[in-house]
């Protein structure tokens, strides 16, 4: 008899292998993938790969470190989803700023639903820059969001009056961004064909034409080939991500409560759209710190909405470098099999 191996009597270095390819589905700005995995016998590394961080467009590095958060999210969900406690310790090493965190398995754990539904939403996760339904949010639907946004870390939903000061804040951002040449350039690569392989946004995944929003969608210079209806987001809600302080641990947590949030939105039916050039430029960075009444530090502009179902069908898949240039296994006793594993 054929013997399957279940999740009990898998090593904690399958799991670890799951848990990086897993989190390589997460999103980040302009597809990215500023991260790099350290798979070890006893534990997976993180790391911030600066190669791939935006010097213009991000150059603190706020973004890059977000994206990396929700990436840190969608390992520990997988790791959950299959039967382990985790701990995680943020920025362990003082001397290595980009050593952004470690993940242990500590023990088994009951699997939950929510677990599931979760590590199911990792595989299904995409960003749609269509214009969302008409339909309003359920009240049930943004409480589950915001819920699991506040897990990890604070989401502020912004009122009807706030929304409008995004939307000026959001002009005078792409305006900045326009006259900028290196962020210019900067968006030309990462959606340009000399893009590295693997990375970026693709023609597909970007409107064929502006969309009609209410806060303008960022500006990506050139149109892609997604068709877009004549819809308009009135329905749409906006939302701060923020918190305490505006460093790297911060940045990390709020990556993590991002990924919450979106996976939650996902396996409910929902659409979410970062916004992140509002954050980047300064003066803007001021509004988003005004709108949230000193609350707390802007870290990303979120908006949230009923995916459309008279968009047809959801947009290409952006794509993801192969798992052998961001998931390093060569901590593992050699030969190690799996980073010849596909996606998944
Ligand atoms: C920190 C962060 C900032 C982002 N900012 C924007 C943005 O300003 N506009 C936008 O359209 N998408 C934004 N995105 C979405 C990414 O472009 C998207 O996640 C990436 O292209 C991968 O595609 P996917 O989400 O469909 O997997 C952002 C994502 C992250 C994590």
């Amino acid at each position: 008899m054929r013997h399957q191996t279940t999740a009990v009597d898998r090593p904690p270095a399958v799991a670890y292998m799951d848990a990086a390819t897993v989190a390589c589905n997460a999103p980040s700005i302009l597809n990215t993938q500023p991260w790099r995995w350290r798979v070890r016998p006893d534990g997976l590394d993180l790391v911030a790969d600066r190669s791939r961080q935006l010097v213009a467009g991000d150059p603190q590095g706020r973004q890059m470190v977000l994206s990396c958060g929700a990436a840190l999210h969608h390992a520990r969900i997988e790791l959950a989803a299959d039967g382990w406690a985790t701990q995680v310790t943020r920025l362990p090493a003082a001397n290595d700023p980009d050593l952004l965190a470690t993940l242990m398995v500590n023990g088994r754990a009951p699997v939950t639903m929510e677990a599931l539904r979760l590590a199911y939403a990792t595989r299904i996760r995409h960003t749609d820059r269509r214009p969302v339904s008409e339909r309003p949010i359920p009240d049930v639907a943004l409480q589950a969001i915001a819920a699991a946004a506040r897990a990890e870390g604070n989401l502020h939903v912004l009122t009807s009056e706030n929304v409008a000061d995004l939307g000026s804040a959001a002009c005078r951002a792409a305006a900045v961004e326009a006259g900028d040449a290196q962020i210019a350039a900067e968006l030309t690569y990462w959606t340009g064909r000399a893009r590295l392989s693997g990375t970026g946004l693709p023609a597909g995944v970007l409107p064929d034409h502006p969309t009609q929003t209410t806060v303008p969608s960022r500006d990506f210079g050139r149109p892609g080939t997604l068709p877009v209806g004549a819809g308009h987001d009135w329905a749409a809600v906006y939302a701060l991500l923020f918190g305490d302080g505006d460093d790297p641990r911060d940045w990390l947590r709020a990556g993590e409560a991002l990924s919450a949030a979106w996976l939650t939105a996902t396996t409910i039916g929902m659409s979410v759209v970062p916004l992140s050039g509002v954050v980047e430029v300064a003066g803007t960075w001021h509004t988003l710190r005004r709108l949230l009444a000193n609350l707390g530090h802007p870290y990303l502009a979120l908006r949230l909405g009923i995916a459309d179902p008279e968009q047809h069908g959801r947009p290409p898949r952006t794509p993801r470098l192969p798992l052998a240039q961001v998931v390093d296994t060569s901590a593992m006793p050699a030969p190690h099999p799996l980073t010849a594993r596909g996606p998944k």
